[in-house]
């Protein structure tokens, strides 16, 4: 991405510069600071507000410009509604980010003075407007090199906010607490450019190689290579890739952080199709560029693990990617074909476009085998059919772990990233039975991501475990006041979450 928003704190004696921000609450609530403002600029404030009907609601804001007795030649006064949770307080800095982005000017100070910061202390309260800012501040723009002076500097005025200065009480507090924010905004970051980039530019190899990188932030790299899939016996994983040119791969990310030498592991492993053309079972031309982000569970899972290196998360994790590409060729894999997973257990591929479920096979079972997780939670774009029952809203959440699935629903309410329990049942497993084989990749025309979760579940043993079907989620859902990306990073915030909350004391 181009340059990220640079973010500091200062106290609230310092002299603002640039586009200045002040907070309203909910029926023109003032902190003490705004009132000194309103003050100097003799009633300005409350004199616009009136005037413009403005009362402080959540998303709604009005510019002042060139206010009498400021020195600011912009000021724009932003809704905070009622005091709210965290989550409110990030898309209060999204909003208040995009205000200020949306008009002229390098620079934005805003005053963090609220006249009720509700259950967050006053650093807290910075801290989180300014991690909402930097989630929307995100772009990707990579591979865009038109010029400025070809457009016309018009044309860019909401391109150039470089720095925001939060002034507020106790202004170190707030830069403390914004250090783990910044780590979690770094793993987000991360993953939106993963989903993002382009298939030419990031197949399994390209991104094998930028996990290795990640070997900086603390983290232990591992990438298994073609043979040693085939030494693992993950013929699952590479009948999908078969196809390609491209080989494919497996990485390992751990993060040993646990305080506690007996922690057990927490696993996390993604979907990481670089490219989902649907193999001979080919998908339709319509739409099928977004097959690029096929491999957002990979990506999610990759974010998760820097944040959690870069914030020095007290837990032990291990991040699991299959890196793989589904294309048709001379080479590829049939409908009809019967490959053996690494478990042993045979699958019947009726379609090849069912792709995503075998690479997971391997790749949790896999998982299981080597690090005797303490739960194993999976993120994939899995089906289209999640969609049809979720929308865009909600991820999928399929578990055989009634903890872990509330502890997951909870972060998500917190987060923001929802999940939704879906059923399993013996009913619905029984349809991807095959006379062929052990069983068969797909199940009929109904209940296509249940049929979907439960051939992933054949390869779970005793494991508490979640399976996350982002397809509605992880590319081209709705945008927010913390995302302008149509990669979206999502669940890097919500698996963040589930583990603070749950998995960084010790033992229960
Ligand atoms: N990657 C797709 C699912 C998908 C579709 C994700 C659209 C995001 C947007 C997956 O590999 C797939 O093709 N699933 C099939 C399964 C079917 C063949 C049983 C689907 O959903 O149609
Ligand atoms: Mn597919
Ligand atoms: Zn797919």
């Amino acid at each position: 991405m181009a340059e990220p928003l640079q973010v500091q704190f200062a106290p609230l004696s310092q002299a603002p510069g640039g586009t200045l921000i002040v907070l309203a609450g909910e029926e023109l609530a003032l902190g003490s600071s705004a009132r000194g403002i309103n003050d100097r600029a003799k009633g300005a404030l409350l004199r616009a507000a009136s005037a413009a009907a403005f009362t402080g609601k959540a998303k709604t804001a009005i510019e002042l410009l060139a206010p009498t007795g400021l020195e600011s030649q912009r000021l724009v006064l932003v809704g905070a509604g009622r005091p709210g949770k965290e989550l409110d307080r990030l898309l209060l800095g999204g909003y208040a980010y995009a205000q200020a982005n949306a008009r002229k000017g390098e620079t934005a100070t805003l005053i963090c003075d609220p006249a009720d910061p509700g259950e967050a202390g006053v650093g807290e309260f910075a801290a989180d407007l300014a991690l909402g800012a930097l989630l929307r501040s995100y772009v990707f723009k990579k591979y865009v090199t038109r010029r400025q002076q070809e457009e016309g500097a018009e044309a860019e005025a909401g391109d150039g906010l470089g720095k925001l200065v939060i002034l507020c009480d106790r202004s170190e507090a707030a830069s403390k607490a914004f250090v783990a924010r910044k780590a979690l905004a770094d793993g987000v970051f991360l993953a939106r450019d993963l989903v993002n980039e382009p298939a030419n530019r990031l197949g399994p190899v390209e991104f094998a190689e930028r996990m290795r990188d990640l070997a900086g932030s603390g983290l232990e790299v591992e990438v298994l290579e073609e043979q040693d899939l085939k030494a693992l016996k993950m013929e699952a994983l590479l009948a999908v890739g078969q196809g390609s040119q491209r080989p494919s791969r497996v990485v390992v990310l751990k993060w040993n952080g646990a305080k506690s030498k007996r922690a057990k592991t927490l696993c996390f492993v993604g979907k990481g199709v670089c490219f989902d053309t649907g193999g001979i079972s080919m998908k339709p031309a319509g739409g099928m560029e977004d097959m690029k982000g096929d491999m957002a569970g990979a990506a999610c899972v990759a974010g998760l693990m820097l944040a959690l290196a870069k914030r020095n998360a007290a837990v032990n994790a291990v991040g699991l990617m299959g890196l793989t590409e589904n294309m048709p060729s001379g080479v590829a894999q049939r409908p009809g074909d019967i490959i053996t997973s690494m478990s042993g257990k045979t699958i019947e591929v009726l379609n090849t476009d069912a792709e995503g479920r075998l690479v997971l096979a391997d790749v949790i079972w896999y998982a299981q085998e080597r690090f005797k997780p303490r739960f194993v939670i999976d993120l994939a774009t899995l089906t289209g059919a999640i969609m049809v029952a979720l929308g865009k809203e909600y991820a999928g959440m399929f578990s055989n772990d009634d903890r872990l699935a509330g502890e997951l629903a909870g972060a998500g309410e917190l987060s923001g990233e929802k999940v939704w329990r879906m059923p399993l049942a013996k009913a619905y497993d029984k349809l991807i039975d095959s006379k062929n084989a052990d069983m068969k990749n797909i199940g009929g025309r109904f209940g296509g991501a249940i049929t979907g979760a439960q051939f992933i579940q054949r390869f779970v043993k005793d494991t508490p475990w979640v399976h996350l079907d982002v397809a509605g989620t992880a590319f081209d859902s709705p945008r927010s006041d913390i995302n302008p990306s149509w990669g979206s990073g999502w669940g890097v915030r919500l698996l963040d979450c589930l583990v603070q909350m749950h998995y960084e004391k010790p033992e229960r």
